[in-house]
């Protein structure tokens, strides 16, 4: 890893485990982007012409053509007309920005986000580049930082005014990548409710293209990441460019095509129904970018992104340790249960194995259905006579870890909490609340609202002694706006939002700090790098279907690893699709996650609960591969016939390979399935049937698959070094 500056060509290389980012300074004035890409020693004079055009001594903004030029900071309306990365309006009205070159500074480790969740770790360096606009007094510091074990390029923005007068801000996005050429395949991740993050590839056209919400959260239809391929891209092979977005809330990943057909590649805050009032004196960041480039196809940049996630985004005590194997009673009895109903659970979960029992919704308040309770985090004495605290004592007793389910962020209607605070929902003044679920959005801007959050979920916590926590959020945001903000502020909504999530979530988990946190928003809708800084688990969908999740979890592996990935085996038919899988179909699927399970144990066969018990051995046996080795997309499941994922332990002494048939097809005959990422010259076992393949052999020609001749089934291989 290294941050250089070299005075003769005025060029700043930041280069990183084979990863190089050069920026070069248009004479001493612009920082212009100059290269993104394999790592190069050295820039030769040859590569610093192609922006020589830009960078002679007479450089003035009247006769050189910013509109055509890369840049690290482009912004609209002051030479250059395409869409940029910031925008911000003076008190006069106008909304020029000329950003200036002022001085460089190269730091050790990483910098302060205001508030926002960032990536940490040791062995990194940071070029901090201020650039201002003299007129206005307007400061922006664009940060890169590297990290010594990763190929991965972080970027903020920090605006500052420095200036007399009030500005608002109107666009604040984290990065802007200007690339040479437009001959990319895009790749977004999109969906819905039980079909979050499935792939979307398309080719760049001249113009606008790329992903965005506006929903106030990074959502189920959308992810904030996108990637540019070359096009020889493959999953081994081929260039990859790729952007993720340290942010929970509204986000903007575009893609501008130019008219020189170059792409200009940006992501950070949604600037639709956003803008920041910057009071002379005040700062505002912008959410961390990741910028990740791969030489080795998707795998390369999957691979980068799961490394940096376990060494750099996840923190505190699970962050590459052993995760619990859970039980979660929600598809199990959903609201109709009581204490001897979750006990049976709990004490059948001890015999097979399983180490964790969460009790989902339905414990407090009154809370029958989801028409009521959310706000009311006290136990519900009808369903739990012992209370939470009770409860969790005899899950303790039975030797199993005690979890619970919340939803911090809401409120029903049919609540104590909205009788006594009808104003702390996000509202509209004289319009109708709308509802979602029955329910409303908590007012997250308002700090009695987030004091009261945390005060409540805390003492449920405490009073729970919770093992595990599962944080809910189950609707958008209608209605956009605070009874605590001034009309003219009202923009900032948003961003004050997800601000005070933040807040609230780093002051519960640090007050519990040996807890495990898992994420969730109905299903998959808050997956993303933000929420992973506080917890490391994320519920990946509602829809638990062997098939569907071998969807769902090839495309959310692009920039997740499995420990991130939430996944349990349910029962058949699935409460979701209504498909009847095999048992071993769904466990081998789910072991491509945090493995769990969400079914009534108590309505399994003997021989159905056996095997169960084998399979958790399994999975507490091989967890360290499963969850943190190197994960490799064998079989995209997009063609719709197959699917096959492995993953091979740091140190290639150990593999677990899955392989999902979906429709059986008749006359089939035996089929190879090439592996990859093993110790060529070593050999190794299948644990199972004691075959011996070299490592080599299995990466080239294939191991021979025996799948049963029947819809969804599946193999898989436990293979370790001999
Ligand atoms: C959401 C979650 C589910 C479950 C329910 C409870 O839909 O995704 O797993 O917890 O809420 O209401």
């Amino acid at each position: 890893m290294s941050i250089l500056f070299d005075a003769s060509c005025q060029c700043f290389h930041l280069s990183s485990q084979g990863m190089s980012y050069i920026i070069q300074m248009a004479a001493g004035r612009y920082p212009l982007h100059l290269y993104w890409g394999a790592s190069v020693r050295h820039i030769s004079d040859d590569l610093v012409t192609r922006l020589s055009i830009y960078t002679h001594d007479n450089f003035s903004l009247h006769e050189t053509p910013l509109d055509r030029m890369p840049q690290e900071a482009p912004v609209f309306g002051c030479g250059d007309l395409r869409e940029g990365m910031l925008h911000v309006r003076h008190a006069s009205g106008t909304a020029a920005l000329d950003l200036v070159f002022q001085k460089y500074e190269i730091r050790t480790g990483t910098c302060p986000k205001g508030g926002l969740p960032r990536a940490h770790g040791e062995n990194s360096e940071t070029l901090v580049l201020t650039l201002a606009d003299v007129s206005s007094g307007i400061e922006v510091e664009l940060t890169y930082t590297l990290w010594e074990d990763s190929p991965i390029l972080a970027r903020h923005v920090r605006i500052t005014n420095n200036g007399t007068a009030p500005v608002t801000l109107e666009r604040a996005l984290s990065c802007c990548v200007d690339f040479e050429g437009s001959d990319y395949r895009l790749l977004t991740l999109s969906g819905a409710w039980a079909r979050e993050r499935h792939e979307d590839f398309r080719p760049l056209v001249q113009g606008n293209q790329g992903t965005s919400t506006v929903r106030g959260a990074s959502s189920v239809q959308t992810s904030p990441f996108m990637a540019l391929l070359s096009p020889d891209a493959t999953e081994e092979n081929g260039d990859v460019y790729a952007m993720a977005l340290c942010y929970s809330g509204s986000f903007l990943a575009s893609v501008d095509v130019d008219q020189d057909h170059n792409a200009r590649a940006m992501i950070g805050i949604q600037p639709f129904d956003f803008s920041w009032a910057l009071a002379p004196g005040a700062s505002f960041d912008t959410p961390e970018a990741y910028l990740c480039y791969s030489h080795t196809g998707l795998s390369g940049m999957s691979h980068a992104f799961h490394t940096f996630v376990h060494h750099h985004i996840n923190q505190g005590p699970f962050a590459l340790a052993p995760r619990p194997l859970l039980i979660n009673n929600w598809e199990a009895t959903y609201f109709q249960f009581n204490e001897e109903k979750l006990l049976d659970l709990a004490r059948t979960a001890k015999k097979v194995g399983i180490d964790l029992f969460v009790l989902d919704d339905g414990w407090f308040g009154h809370r029958d259905s989801d028409n009521s309770s959310l706000g009311d985090w006290y136990d519900d004495l009808r369903k739990l006579p012992h209370g939470l605290s009770g409860l969790s004592d005899r899950i303790h007793e039975l030797g199993l870890l005690f979890g619970l389910w919340v939803e911090p962020e809401m409120i029903s209607p049919d609540s104590d909490l909205y009788r006594a605070h009808p104003d702390w929902c996000i509202h509209a003044e004289d319009r109708m609340r709308i509802e979602c679920r029955h329910q409303l959005v908590l007012d997250l801007t308002r700090q009695e609202v987030r004091d009261a959050i945390v005060a409540s979920i805390c003492g449920a916590l405490a009073r729970g002694k919770v093992d595990y926590v599962k944080w809910d959020m189950n609707r958008n945001i209608n209605m956009v706006g605070s009874a605590a903000l001034p009309p003219e502020r009202m923009k900032e909504f948003h961003h004050r939002y997800i601000l005070g999530l933040y807040d609230i979530v780093s002051r519960v988990t640090s007050a519990f700090p040996k807890v495990l946190f898992e994420s969730c928003a109905g299903g998959g809708g808050r997956f993303d790098l933000g929420m992973a800084c506080y917890m490391p688990q994320n519920w990946t969908s509602d829809d638990t279907d062997a098939w569907e999740r071998c969807l769902i979890q090839h495309s959310t592996s692009y920039v997740f690893p499995p420990s991130m990935m939430g996944a349990h085996v349910s029962a058949v038919p699935n409460h979701q699709t209504g498909r009847i899988t095999p048992l071993a179909s769904r466990a081998a699927v789910a072991m491509g996650g945090t493995y769990g399970y969400e079914l009534d144990l108590n309505r399994l066969t003997a021989e159905e609960l056996s095997s169960i018990r084998s399979l958790n051995e399994r999975v507490h046996a091989w967890q360290n591969t499963l969850l943190y080795g190197t994960y490799h997309r064998l079989l995209s499941p997009y063609a719709r016939t197959r699917a096959a994922f492995m993953t091979v332990s740091e140190d290639r002494k150990q593999a677990v390979v899955t392989f999902m048939n979906a429709l059986a097809e008749p006359n089939q005959k035996p089929k190879l399935l090439k592996l990859r990422g093993l110790d060529p010259d070593a050999d190794y076992r299948d644990v199972d049937t004691g075959k011996v393949y070299g490592g080599d052999e299995l990466m080239s020609y294939g191991i021979p698959l025996s799948v049963p001749q029947a819809d969804f089934t599946s193999q898989q291989f436990f293979l370790t070094i001999c």
